[in-house]
């Protein structure tokens, strides 16, 4: 029996070094105490030994099973400590690594040209205004006084959508659509996109226009030229000569075509502004009774302004960018640099 219980010790003590892990120490504890296990067996044993014999083997017994317990508990915390150290060790991070910056975008040139714009008549206290890209007839032409045999519904030029509904051809049927809501004074900007059948190299069937339009009592042309002057020295800065040349738009009488001194030769003449020194940068006139007359003003009482341009144009010469597709291509090498 004292050999067996030795036997026992040596076996006990191997299987639980063996143990590679918490679950197969468990089934080591089973094997040694559960039901079935070998010390149990020895125990069960006990009571065919003589009155002599059972003290001793009982106090070996004992000590077996206190010696398994305390190897058991100690494997067991070995095992536990391994498992967190491995733990720790998959999962550790190095806090000192630098972090991953995340890229921060920019507004778009013709976005921020657009916010400028905006800014400077908003100073002037010009209230922002917009309106539908899908037009109908009525407001893109017809309460503009562009009759229905005017050039500009060519079908060259506009995109048709039904008989009756086009994609605006120009940011100008918010004129119409915000006198018709609004009895004046009125002082509106109004930012917004735009398409026309005309796709080269300087022409893009979508692009940006702003339209800007005053109505009041005793509006004058001078009143226009002032206000349009002061924009473009903000916008473009001070000390470029200003120009306004007699020119036409149905909507407006009389019109005219602004050109500033070219900003980018200073008006020696370069290929930009095709050897004139000067660039076309603006259609404006006094609103044309006209279109009073179809939004119910009365034009002997109020007079007013209106101008639009193009956006893309403005920000060609602001930034000095030549190719107008680079506004539409999306290559961030390019919109990264503004
Ligand atoms: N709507 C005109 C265009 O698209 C520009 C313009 C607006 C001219 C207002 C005069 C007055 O060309």
């Amino acid at each position: 029996m004292q050999e067996r219980l030795q036997q026992l010790q040596k076996d006990v003590l191997t299987s639980l070094q063996k143990a590679k892990d918490l679950k197969s120490l468990q089934n080591v504890r089973v094997e040694i105490l559960g039901k079935k296990g070998s010390l149990t067996e020895v125990m069960k044993g006990m009571r065919d030994l003589s009155a002599e014999e059972r003290p001793v083997i009982g106090n070996l017994v004992n000590n077996l099973k206190k010696e398994f317990e305390n190897s058991f508990l100690s494997r067991q915390l070995q095992l536990q400590q391994q498992d967190i150290a491995a733990k720790l060790a998959s999962e550790k991070i190095d806090v000192t690594l630098p972090g991953r910056r995340t890229a921060s975008g920019s507004l778009h040139p013709v976005t921020l040209v657009t916010d400028e714009v905006v800014e400077i008549f908003s100073r002037l206290g010009f209230a922002v205004a917009e309106g539908p890209e899908i037009e109908q007839d009525f407001y893109n032409f017809e309460a503009l006084n562009i009759p229905k045999d005017h050039p500009a519904r060519d079908m060259q030029d506009t995109f048709y959508i039904s008989d009756d509904r086009v994609l605006r051809t120009h940011t100008s049927p918010v004129q119409i659509r915000t006198m018709l809501k609004h009895k004046p004074p009125i002082r509106v900007i109004a930012p917004g996109t735009v398409y026309r059948r005309d796709s080269d190299l300087t022409h893009s069937p979508m692009f940006h226009q702003v339209e800007g339009f005053l109505v009041d009592s005793h509006v004058t042309f001078g009143d226009l030229k002032g206000i349009l002057t002061h924009f473009l020295n903000e916008f473009f800065g001070d000390g470029y000569s200003v120009r306004f040349r007699p020119s036409f738009f149905p909507f407006t009488e009389p019109s005219a075509e602004v050109d500033i001194e070219c900003v980018i030769c200073g008006g020696k003449g370069c290929r930009v502004c095709g050897k004139t020194g000067w660039l076309e940068i603006l259609g404006c006139g006094m609103i044309d009774p006209a279109v009073f007359e179809s939004v119910n003003y009365d034009a002997d009482k109020f007079s007013g302004f209106a101008f639009g341009m193009g956006l893309e144009r403005m920000a060609m010469l602001k930034y000095g960018v030549n190719d107008l597709r680079l506004f539409f291509e999306n290559d961030l090498r390019f919109l990264k640099q503004f």
